[in-house]
């Protein structure tokens, strides 16, 4: 989807009168109180608003909508659609954004191929124009999102909206231009994200992931990558990473992104994605039931992808490292069993309990990689656990961390996104749980308290800095009918990223 700024000079009035539109969309109160641009087409077509929304042709209740084919004294505006705002007191973010997803889905199939939004006006009071326009971007690049590589009929599939225009006001134009940029390159780092989440595991391998890192260095003059071959993970010793892939056919990959374009000496944010490629549990074998989507288990590092893929299309002034260990976790002959201890780059030693406590086993070794970047900060994004999911249900991720500000900062950015996270505890008290007869610490920590634990068992590894985990178990994936991938955590860290760049 295309979208632009279209600056209405003077008023209303004259604007409306002259604009070339296949769909212009405005809004109501449900008291029947009209928008600007509503009132001024109501002028403009003799009444006609209020004559519809007295009648009851619209449902005055808020994302209803009313399509009108053709509307006389707006000569090159096709149709017009009316949506109900509902109440100024009750537009809040996500209304917002269901105002979008609702007009665009209307449209669809209607031979609407440009649509103009003048419902700026009508944003949410406690949001700058600024935000309100990004969150109607990404609300409506979300609604217009199709995962179509692997169907037969891709055109047949397609949106019929194509371009989106937003009608401004002059006076804004300048700080909405910005905000569009930003959006625009958020987008397209959310859909990274989701197309490599929904890419299956067949394709979408460790090596798929290492060549969709090169392809965005090879687009982009601040962005380099380096892949670790598993020669060199072995040199580095990280033997918790390769004890995962081992029972694997595909060999693991160790990705490293480098975007500098920051202060020279600033030290960099480091964000770590947990990259398994499909995870079958290894020899402590998931059951069957929706066993295909673990071809998600890649969604923090597909995150991590996306988030580079925004930041340098945004060209974002910071400087940011991204560590993505990548494995697909098998069962076979050769593979990491129960019982079995590995040592960790760290050189503290691990008693594999469990085979499908995978995630920890591989982002573990890429935290201790991550010291050699003095980091100012890490973020890892993990699908780690299923216990997420049943504490939080799928609404916020997972957040827990070392760092007390960082952890409040990240919160703050789920809020301003609506990306949220929410956070748990992670006390010395859960240490114990990890306890090993055999080696420094077991995998696993027990039924209770699963998504502590795993990052009870992370903290481990991330003393020499402030360390924030996101586990997007939950948030990263929709199951049931809309399953596909969802694109969090990018607007969140995004969000996170962008305020630590204006500071
Ligand atoms: N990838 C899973 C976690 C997961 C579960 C993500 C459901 C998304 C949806 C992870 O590797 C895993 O299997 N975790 C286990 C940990 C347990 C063995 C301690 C889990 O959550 O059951
Ligand atoms: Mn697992
Ligand atoms: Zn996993």
């Amino acid at each position: 989807m295309d979208y632009s700024i279209h600056r209405i000079e003077n008023h209303w009035n004259e604007a409306l009168a002259s604009l070339h539109s296949d769909c212009l969309v405005v809004g109501v109160y449900p008291n029947g109180e009209l928008t600007p641009s509503a009132a001024a087409l109501d002028h403009l077509s003799g009444g006609m608003l209020t004559r519809l929304t007295t009648r009851g042709d619209l449902e005055m209740v808020a994302g209803k909508t009313l399509l009108i084919p053709s509307v006389s004294g707006v000569m090159n505006t096709e149709r017009v659609l009316l949506v109900c705002l509902g109440t100024a007191e009750e537009l809040k973010l996500k209304r917002w954004k269901s105002l979008f997803t609702e007009s665009l889905n209307a449209l669809q199939q209607r031979g609407v191929a440009r649509v103009d939004f003048a419902l700026l006006e009508a944003a949410p009071q406690d949001m700058s124009q600024a935000d309100a326009l990004r969150h109607a971007v990404l609300a409506l690049d979300e609604a217009s999102y199709r995962f179509l590589d692997f169907k037969s009929d891709k055109i047949g599939a397609l949106p019929s909206v194509q371009q989106a225009a937003f009608l401004v006001s002059a006076s804004d134009e300048e700080a909405l231009e910005t905000a569009l940029a930003q959006s625009k390159a958020i987008a397209l780092g959310v859909e990274l994200t989701k197309n490599l989440a929904n890419t299956p595991g067949n394709v979408c391998t460790p090596n798929f992931l290492a060549e969709t890192a090169q392809q965005l260095a090879a687009q982009s003059d601040t962005l380099t990558v380096e892949i670790l071959e598993q020669a060199d993970m072995q040199q580095l010793e990280m033997g918790s990473l390769l004890s995962v892939a081992q029972g694997s056919d595909q060999p693991p990959k160790f990705i490293i992104l480098d975007y500098r374009n920051g202060a020279q000496d600033a030290a960099p944010v480091v964000l770590v994605g947990k990259g398994v490629t499909f995870d079958s549990g290894g020899i402590s074998l998931k059951p069957g039931e929706k066993m295909d989507e673990m071809k998600y288990d890649m969604g923090g590092a597909a995150a991590v992808l996306g988030i580079f893929k925004a930041v340098a299309a945004m060209r974002l002034p910071v400087n940011l490292v991204g560590l993505i260990p990548s494995v697909e976790n098998m069962p076979s002959g050769g593979a990491l069993k129960p019982g079995d201890i590995v040592t960790s780059m760290s050189g503290q030693t691990i008693e594999v309990l469990n085979t499908d406590a995978e995630g920890r086993l591989i982002l573990c070794d890429a935290l201790t990689y991550a010291e050699r970047f003095q980091p100012a900060a890490v973020i890892d994004m993990a699908t780690l656990t299923g216990a997420c999911v049943i504490a939080l249900a799928r609404a916020p991720s997972g957040l827990l961390g070392n760092n007390p500000e960082l952890v409040q900062s990240i919160l703050k950015a789920g809020e301003t996104s609506g990306d949220r996270a929410w956070e748990l505890p992670l006390w010395d008290d859960y240490q114990d749980l990890l306890k090993s007869n055999f080696a420094d610490m077991a995998n696993i920590g027990g039924r209770e308290g699963g998504a502590i634990t795993a990052a009870a068992f992370l903290s481990r590894f991330t003393k020499a800095y402030p360390w924030a985990h996101l586990d997007i178990a939950g948030t990263a994936w929709n199951s049931g009918d809309k399953k596909g991938a969802t694109g969090r955590p990018v607007p969140l860290v995004m969000q996170w990223l962008m305020a630590r760049a204006e500071k």
